[in-house]
């Protein structure tokens, strides 16, 4: 397939120059100011989304993502899932949290059987994605690492709602 969003060379991380339709860049200088960008985002979700997280290690993928589903109306604790790979919640929408970081290929993701949990309407966070095609909008947040309490946050569309 050549139509996929993310070339799996790009899987790390995506050229958010080139292949974004829309992109804003934020500064954050604390974890709450993290937390206000995140809820800002969650203004634009209208379910159906999946927003793929890139980051190094301690980045603020999660710090991010707990902020997000907490705007979405989540109220239950939202814990790293890396050794459940998805941790689904319930808030305005149905959430998932994926962390594909120990799953090595494509393949392994569909015999697990990820995707089929997965319903039209749910919004769904990937850390250390590994699908290459998806249904429905797609947005890239990237965290970058500039100093103890200092992030460049850039979120960005990849791919609209058919
Ligand atoms: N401005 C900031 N935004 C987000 N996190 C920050 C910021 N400043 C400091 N931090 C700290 O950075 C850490 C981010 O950890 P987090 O678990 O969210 O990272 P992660 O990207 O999910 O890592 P992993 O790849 O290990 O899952 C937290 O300890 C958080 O308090
Ligand atoms: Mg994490």
């Amino acid at each position: 397939m050549n139509n996929n969003v993310i070339s799996t060379e790009e899987r790390a991380l995506p050229d958010l120059n080139g292949s974004a339709l829309e992109k804003t860049e934020y500064h954050s200088s604390s974890v709450r100011e993290t937390d206000e960008i995140a809820s800002r985002f969650a203004k634009i979700i209208k379910g159906g989304e999946t927003i793929l997280m890139y980051g190094e290690l301690g980045a603020g993928k999660t710090t991010f993502t707990k902020a997000l589903f907490k705007a979405l109306g989540v109220t239950d604790t939202v814990t790293s899932p890396t050794f459940t790979l998805m941790k689904t919640y319930y808030g305005k929408y149905t959430v998932h949290h994926l962390d594909m970081y120990r799953i090595e290929t494509e393949e392994d993701v569909e015999e697990l059987g990820l995707r089929e949990e997965i319903e039209g309407s749910d919004v769904t966070v990937i850390e250390w994605n590994k699908f290459t095609d998806f249904i429905g909008a797609v947005y890239a947040v990237s965290i970058e690492y500039l100093g103890e309490n200092t992030r460049k946050i850039t979120i960005a569309l990849l791919q609209k709602n058919a």
